[in-house]
């Protein structure tokens, strides 16, 4: 039987064979939650970089540069990493080039997969009934906070796990535990992850908005997937 896993930090990555499988990346507050938003909201591709640095040169070369460290946006770039900004106007038919804290970090861990698509709670429905078709092992990777685990990431690898565990033997324990937090914390997500360290740092930065948008379930039908250096979706 096809399995599933769960990578619950980028810093456990090493242990896991990517080759031939599919890895979902998730960073829900807020690198992944902000690309399935934007290509949601007619952004025509996301390139994700590791530096500010990858992200300037493609700021220069004409693209919007949106770019975070520690939940703030860095100086001197165009967008910052709230998913209200991947839907405004300005960036309707755009090239958006993102470089985040730890979610581009998570992508650009993963490139020897066969397939590295981007999961939130914003596209579960559609994530699942993508992946319920494929033949190839699933890898959940959580981006976590500098290699640290955290709650929110794991919250939708349970979930992800949940609704395809009539079709995915997992693999090991991580999908158990991470399926039983989810079915904890499923009936009020916003109160589970109120005291989480990342919910608690962006409320100090004042964007708990962020928060309530990044948790709603299945509210867009993209799937965004990386085809060369840039996340364009499946629909
Ligand atoms: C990240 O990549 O670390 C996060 O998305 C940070 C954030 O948006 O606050």
């Amino acid at each position: 039987m096809k399995k599933i896993d769960v990578c619950l930090t980028p810093e456990l990555l090493h242990q896991y064979d990517l080759e031939h499988k599919i890895v979902v990346v998730v960073d829900i507050l807020r690198a992944t939650s902000c690309m399935v938003s934007g290509l949601a909201n007619g952004v025509k591709e996301i390139v994700p970089v590791s530096t500010l640095e990858d992200c300037k040169a493609l700021q220069d070369s004409g693209y919007l540069a949106a770019a975070e460290r520690n939940g703030s946006k860095a100086d001197g770039f165009d967008m910052g990493n709230s998913p209200f900004e991947y839907m405004d106007e300005k960036v309707k038919g755009k090239k958006v080039a993102v470089t985040t804290t730890n979610g581009t970090l998570a992508i650009h861990k993963s490139l020897s997969a066969k397939e590295i698509l981007i999961g939130a709670f914003l596209n579960l429905k559609a994530l699942t009934d993508y992946l319920k078709n494929k033949e190839e092992d699933i890898i959940v990777l959580c981006a976590g906070w500098k290699g640290k685990f955290n709650l929110e990431d794991t919250l939708f690898a349970g979930a992800l796990c949940h609704h395809l565990k009539n079709d995915f033997e997992f693999a090991c324990d991580a999908p158990l535990a991470a399926e039983a937090m989810y079915l904890t914390a499923k009936n009020d997500i916003m109160k589970y992850m109120k005291d989480s360290s990342h919910a608690k740092r962006l409320a100090k930065l004042d964007v708990v908005k962020d928060i309530e948008f990044c948790i709603q379930e299945s509210i867009y039908d993209v799937i965004p997937y990386l085809s060369g250096k840039s996340l364009l979706s499946k629909k």
